[in-house]
């Protein structure tokens, strides 16, 4: 029997313990985060990762080939040494690009459920029970946001806060304006109640989430129309909230507004998500970006000027349908005029039913490995320059988990770098005054004024 044949175990048809498991962006950890909470208030509790819950959600990414194959291999090791399994969930983008088919290509799937039907899931599980279909791949016109319930306390000095989600954008690439759908911003009032809650539970700082994050618009409590700009000054206004973060932005949604934000808003902290993809315009084109490379240096430019010591951070594709080499030279250069903190990069995966998926000249996989070991050659040099060109700095670190070693504790910079302290004295949550005394390429060591001083 193929393992992703295995039956039920018929006594997990009603679960009492639940794990999930989220794979891909920072969405689907707060995704994940808030399909925990709702099934906590059903009463359910979570269960160590494994076979050993009753039901295992997997939140899933549907961006690139290999992000999908991850889970179906996924679902096959979840059947149990006794054959037995935990009732499965596919939850996440995949759920909402492949729907039923899931349930076709591993068939011991018992529940399909979108990123904008996950409200529903207590329902879905009842479906189970009956021995009915349960795949939900709807967008509600009314965001599941209403639906769910509010946002339990939680003791972490980090949190993810969704203000909007989808992208109207539609790059030639790209799954997700499909597997997301159309930007919806939630309102003002839910956004900055939900911010209180984690602040009240903890949280001292906050990353704001969004496929095109800084595209959000609403409507302020006094009726006026606002941008993320607005929303940051409002959140900032939260005593024990210290700091404040956004991704993923847009290059098209900087606005005037939120460029300054950076300039004078102390809580917002100087690091910009801010993919450009490719350096090349004809490239640019046929991705659908809809801004060129030298519009981009531009904003870079404008942030840089509001924030001077800003860290910039992007996203690359390199092998797009039709990319030369001489295009593929464009991406080099303007990484070295950015000169980026740090970056994600990507070979192209063609997805199915977007554009580029069949445009011709898809580029052979030899050629997107070089230049994608060109490019993060690059990208590694210019980590390893920002990170040098920290020590000696005095900075904050707000300190997130425990180092490996006993006494070590790892927290962050304003500009998002792992920093390791040795502090037995010091707590997860503390925000910290260090001294940055030595950079490796992926984090930094710093050492506290107070044990400088003992
Ligand atoms: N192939 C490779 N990378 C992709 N990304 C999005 N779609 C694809 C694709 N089809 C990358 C982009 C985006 C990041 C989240 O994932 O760089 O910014
Ligand atoms: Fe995808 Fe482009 Fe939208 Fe980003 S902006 S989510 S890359 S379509």
């Amino acid at each position: 029997m193929n393992r992703n044949d295995a039956p039920r175990n018929p006594a997990t048809t009603a679960p009492t313990t639940f794990h999930v498991k989220s794979f891909g962006c920072q969405m689907n950890v707060y995704d994940g985060e808030r399909m925990a909470e709702m099934l906590g208030t059903q009463g359910m509790t979570p269960a160590a990762e494994g076979t050993d819950a009753d039901l295992v959600i997997l939140n899933t990414c549907h961006i690139r080939e290999k992000a999908v194959d991850k889970v179906y291999s996924d679902i096959g090791r979840l059947t149990r040494d006794d054959g037995s399994r935990p009732m499965i969930a596919v939850a996440g983008c995949v759920a909402q690009a492949e729907g039923s088919e899931i349930q076709r290509r591993a068939r011991n799937v018992d529940i399909v459920v979108g990123p904008q039907a996950y409200h529903r899931l207590p329902d879905l599980i009842d479906k189970v029970g009956r021995g009915e279909a349960a795949v939900d791949t709807d967008m509600p016109a009314a965001s599941k946001f209403g639906a769910l319930p509010a946002r339990t306390k939680q003791a972490r000095p980090t949190a993810f806060l969704t203000i909007m989600e989808g992208c109207d954008k539609f790059c030639t690439y790209c799954v997700v304006p499909y597997t997301r759908g159309a930007e919806i911003s939630r309102s003002w009032s839910a956004i900055v109640d939900e911010a209180k809650t984690l602040v009240d539970g903890g949280a001292r700082e906050i990353t704001l989430l969004g496929q095109n994050v800084n595209a959000w618009t609403g409507e302020d409590d006094k009726g006026r129309a606002q941008g993320m700009d607005g929303l940051v000054r409002e959140l900032a206004k939260i005593p024990d909230l210290r700091r404040i973060r956004y991704t993923t932005s847009h290059p098209n949604d900087m606005s005037d507004g939120l460029i300054a934000a950076h300039g004078d808003i102390d809580k917002l902290m100087p690091f910009l998500h801010l993919p450009v993809q490719a350096g090349n315009d004809r490239i640019l084109k046929a991705m659908n970006r809809s801004h060129s490379a030298d519009s981009y240096l531009r904003i870079i430019e404008r942030v840089r000027q509001a924030r001077p010591d800003i860290a910039i951070s992007g996203d690359f594709i390199v092998g797009f349908p039709g990319e030369t080499d001489a295009e593929f030279e464009d991406t080099l250069r303007i990484v070295e005029q950015v000169r980026y903190a740090q970056c994600y990069s990507f070979k192209y995966s063609p997805r199915p039913g977007t554009p580029a998926a069949d445009m011709d000249h898809q580029i052979p996989a030899a050629v997107m490995d070089e230049r994608l070991s060109r490019l993060q050659a690059l990208l590694n040099r210019q980590q390893a320059e920002f990170n040098a060109a920290t020590v000696g700095r005095t900075t904050q670190i707000l300190l997130e988990r425990k180092g490996r070693h006993p006494g070590q504790l790892i927290g962050k910079s304003p500009w998002l770098q792992s920093v390791v302290v040795t502090a037995p004295e010091l707590s997860i949550g503390d925000l910290v005054t260090v001294d940055i005394i030595s950079a490796g390429p992926n984090s930094l060591a710093g050492e506290t004024l107070r044990r400088k001083a003992a």
